[in-house]
């Protein structure tokens, strides 16, 4: 693994102005889902951006995006769990992109839906293997490499998900992993604070992605899904993009530490405003 893409074609040509002038930014899971949304967003607003992932097919397809800069983007097929891997690829994009590092959003996962009675010690330990572990590995090269290049303002993004703040049925493994990323981002932020790297999480409720689409597979999981929360319907990559995208910007350069639920406020409703939330108005007084 650790094989470099060919993507970038050429970089450096013109001199980046705006909020991430002189930054490189890193996205893992950037062929697919929230995480090539999130690349786009960066690319969009002209930050230099390192697109790593494992699935070398899909990192090929890249350069059809309308978004697609051979002179600001490179791809690098990697996976998020080898360390010499993820080793190469942070030094050959800070080298070919010429940069110090200013951004990383951590947006590869796994996700699988299994009652408890169903995950086995593998799934649990693959699980944490890739959504925790791989959040960590890549973090610590992100910041060892920010380190050496004498700092400078920076930001961590780390996806959690609405599954590792509340205990949401058939997440035993995921939710797991989720919560443990949730805490891995305060204690990051708490220690990376003082070096210049905001630390925060966002925890998506259900998005549009090819993720998804496996995990809630079966008959009226979706429907589900969208009954439980008051915007009736699933968010799509650029919705979480945006969030993430003002996290990792310096538009928020006061917040630290947090775990940023966009979930179309599943979270905030109980088992009253979610189902009454799409009854009339009327109905509300009955009773009471
Ligand atoms: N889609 C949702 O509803 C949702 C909700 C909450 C949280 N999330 C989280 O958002 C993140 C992105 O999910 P998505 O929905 O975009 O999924 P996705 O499957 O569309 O994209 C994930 C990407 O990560 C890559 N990846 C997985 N393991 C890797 C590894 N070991 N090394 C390198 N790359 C790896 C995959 O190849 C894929 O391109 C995940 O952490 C997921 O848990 C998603």
């Amino acid at each position: 693994m650790g094989r470099f893409g060919d993507a970038r074609e050429c970089c450096g040509a013109e001199t980046v102005t705006g909020p991430f002038a002189d930054t490189v930014c890193f996205v893992t899971g950037a062929a697919s889902g929230i995480g090539r949304a999130c690349a786009a967003w960066l690319i969009e607003r002209d930050a230099q951006v390192a697109l790593l992932d494992r699935d070398e097919a899909a990192l090929g397809s890249l350069r059809d995006e309308r978004w697609w800069r051979p002179d600001r983007a490179m791809a690098a097929c990697v996976d998020i769990c080898d360390g010499e891997a993820l080793d190469a690829a942070f030094r050959a994009a800070l080298r070919q992109l010429g940069g110090r590092p200013g951004g990383l959003i951590n947006a590869a996962g796994i996700a699988r839906n299994r009652h408890f009675l169903d995950t086995t010690d593998e799934l649990m330990r693959t699980m944490f293997e890739v959504n925790v572990m791989g959040t960590f590995m890549a973090s610590r090269r992100f910041v060892d490499a920010h380190q050496s290049a004498n700092g400078g303002p920076a930001a961590i993004v780390n996806i959690g998900s609405v599954s590792g703040l509340t205990g949401n049925s058939g997440r035993c493994a995921y939710g797991a992993s989720k919560g443990a990323v949730h805490q891995l981002t305060r204690t990051m932020a708490t220690e990376l604070a003082p070096l210049g790297i905001r630390v925060n999480a966002v925890a998506p409720g259900p998005v549009d992605t090819p993720m998804v689409r496996g995990v809630t597979a079966s008959p009226g999981a979706r429907e589900a899904w969208i009954a439980r929360m008051p915007i009736g319907r699933y968010a799509s990559p650029e919705e979480i993009a945006d969030v993430i995208g003002f996290l990792v910007s310096p538009s928020s350069g006061f917040v630290c530490g947090q775990v940023l639920a966009a979930d179309g406020g599943f979270l905030s409703a109980g088992v009253i405003a979610t189902e009454r939330a799409f009854h009339k108005r009327e109905e509300y007084h009955e009773g009471i």
